[in-house]
């Protein structure tokens, strides 16, 4: 016997992950197991987890006992759920299914990146490592000898490591001495860090919608509530001011160097308007930068100056930047850093948890000489990428002419308008044809977004060209096959 699920998910929490999930021309319970079924796989239902009665769930999705009951029954035939007489329906995962696309688990399934005929998955936005990668871990053993008589343990990072990512700050605009920063094991994981200093559990997180949803992940999992204002074209300041208003709102989570999926730049003007709202809030401001490297604009558009960071427009105040060598570099280092007043670091070293007390020496040799040689690699990084973009634009302007193609300014994602709100209908259809999407919904602080999905560009030109004409496929077997609300005309 299976061992019983302990978490209960209520049905207004279902209800609002739902959406609109009615599809004209397929029944309606069907419909509902097939958006039960992708709110499952792409991670925003967790897994072992009960659902709501048939009875509640029909209340507030507005439907009938006779819908949810078919809807559940089929999950169950399907494997993705299981029942037991007394403890209700729950979440499954059916066996030898390779799971939910949760982006904790992305970057695992991203170990096949795709095949030339376009399945695989379309949700990792990270490159393959550049060849410089291989030789920056040749340098790293070369070094590794004169490291070995000591013990290895370099609590805030090694030093020729953090001198180099603060002289990168400082030229980017931002004055930084090393003992301001700190080495991590990647972005996220420096995002749970100062978020265990900064927010206290219950507490508001302003946060971008849409916005990235691991980041939601790790805030939510920290007992924080994200709250939203939107970026659409810009940063809308007068939505940002009413959250800051609200009282217990502590943190602020931006990315202004490129918005993570609308690929955005923030102008210097809306950082100084965004600083001061935060300051006059009394909220601390951590700016996520792990695509700041990833300036398009000189190959898609007109280049021109990056503002300084964020923290230049908080005239002293605390704030907190978190920097990766993922995006930069390759995702394979998991190395990343914290930049934030030294009190903060110290405060941070010391009370930082005992299963990260120092990063991987080679790792951080080999991304010291990364960043000797930053110049040539970053210009690659935004010629390929961009050359991919192109691949990607042109491929859908052929085969799906009536999605709008946002040329993003930096970053590795297009953030494309549909012309119906079908993103999840889509993401639906595409799996079953062997792609993996994160429907737009994944993106936002309370889902939404039905009419935008995010693509990456991160893959090889064929491949994307392949993936287009699997979407072209799955968006046309999702395409309105008439309202059933209205009489059929019988002629
Ligand atoms: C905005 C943003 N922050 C953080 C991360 C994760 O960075 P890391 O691999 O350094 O944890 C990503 C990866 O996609 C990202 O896009």
């Amino acid at each position: 016997m299976s061992k019983r699920p302990s978490r209960r998910l209520g049905s207004r929490e279902v209800t609002a992950l739902l959406g609109d999930w009615s599809r004209p021309g397929t029944p309606a319970y069907r419909a509902l197991a097939e958006r039960l079924r992708l709110l499952v796989l792409d991670g925003r239902l967790p897994v072992h987890a009960v659902l709501p009665s048939e009875r509640s769930l029909a209340l507030d999705a507005g439907t009938s006992r006779t819908t949810t009951t078919a809807a559940y029954r089929l999950l169950r035939e399907q494997g993705f759920a299981r029942a037991e007489h007394g403890a209700g329906t729950w979440t499954a995962i059916p066996r030898g299914h390779a799971g939910p696309t949760s982006p904790v688990l992305w970057p695992i399934l991203c170990g096949s990146l795709g095949s030339p005929d376009g399945r695989g998955d379309l949700t990792c936005a990270a490159l393959e490592a550049p060849p410089q990668i291989h030789a920056a871990y040749v340098a790293a053993l070369d070094d590794l000898p004169s490291y070995l008589p000591g013990h290895g343990y370099y609590s805030g990072g090694l030093p020729e490591l953090r001198e180099r990512v603060a002289a990168r700050y400082t030229a980017r605009g931002l004055p930084t001495a090393v003992d301001e920063v700190m080495i991590t094991s990647g972005a996220i994981r420096g995002l749970r860090t100062a978020l265990s200093l900064l927010a206290r559990p219950g507490g508001r997180v302003l946060v971008e919608d849409p916005t990235y949803p691991m980041a939601l992940d790790v805030m939510r999992e920290s007992g924080l509530r994200p709250v939203g204002f939107a970026v659409e074209e810009g940063w809308d300041l007068d939505q940002a001011g009413q959250v800051l208003r609200r009282p217990g709102c502590e943190v602020a989570f931006l990315m202004p160097d490129f918005h993570n999926p609308t690929g955005q730049l923030m102008d210097a003007t809306t950082r100084q308007a965004l600083a001061d709202r935060c300051a006059a809030a009394g909220c601390t401001i951590i700016v996520d930068e792990t695509l700041c490297e990833i300036d398009l604009r000189g190959f898609l558009g007109d280049g021109g100056r990056v503002p300084p960071p964020l923290p230049a427009y908080c005239g002293g105040r605390t704030t907190m930047c978190l920097g990766s060598a993922s995006k930069t570099f390759w995702g394979g280092l998991r190395l990343g850093w914290i930049r934030a007043p030294r009190s903060l670091v110290r405060t941070l070293l010391v009370s930082r948890s005992a299963d990260e007390l120092t990063c991987p020496l080679l790792e951080q040799l080999a991304v010291a000489h990364l960043l000797d040689d930053l110049p040539a690699l970053r210009h690659r990084r935004q010629e390929l990428l961009s050359a991919r973009f192109t691949a990607l634009r042109d491929a859908l302007s052929e085969q799906l002419p009536d999605w709008q193609v946002p040329t993003p300014q930096g970053g590795i994602v297009s953030w494309i308008r549909l012309p119906e709100p079908r993103s999840s209908e889509l993401a639906v259809s595409a799996r079953e044809m062997g792609l993996v999407l994160a429907p737009g919904a994944r993106f936002g602080v309370r889902g939404g977004f039905e009419g935008r999905v995010r693509l990456p560009f991160a893959r090889g030109e064929d491949q994307l060209v392949g993936a287009v004409s699997l979407l072209a496929r799955a968006w046309n077997s999702t395409a309105d096959t008439g309202d059933p609300q209205l009489p059929v005309a019988v002629l």
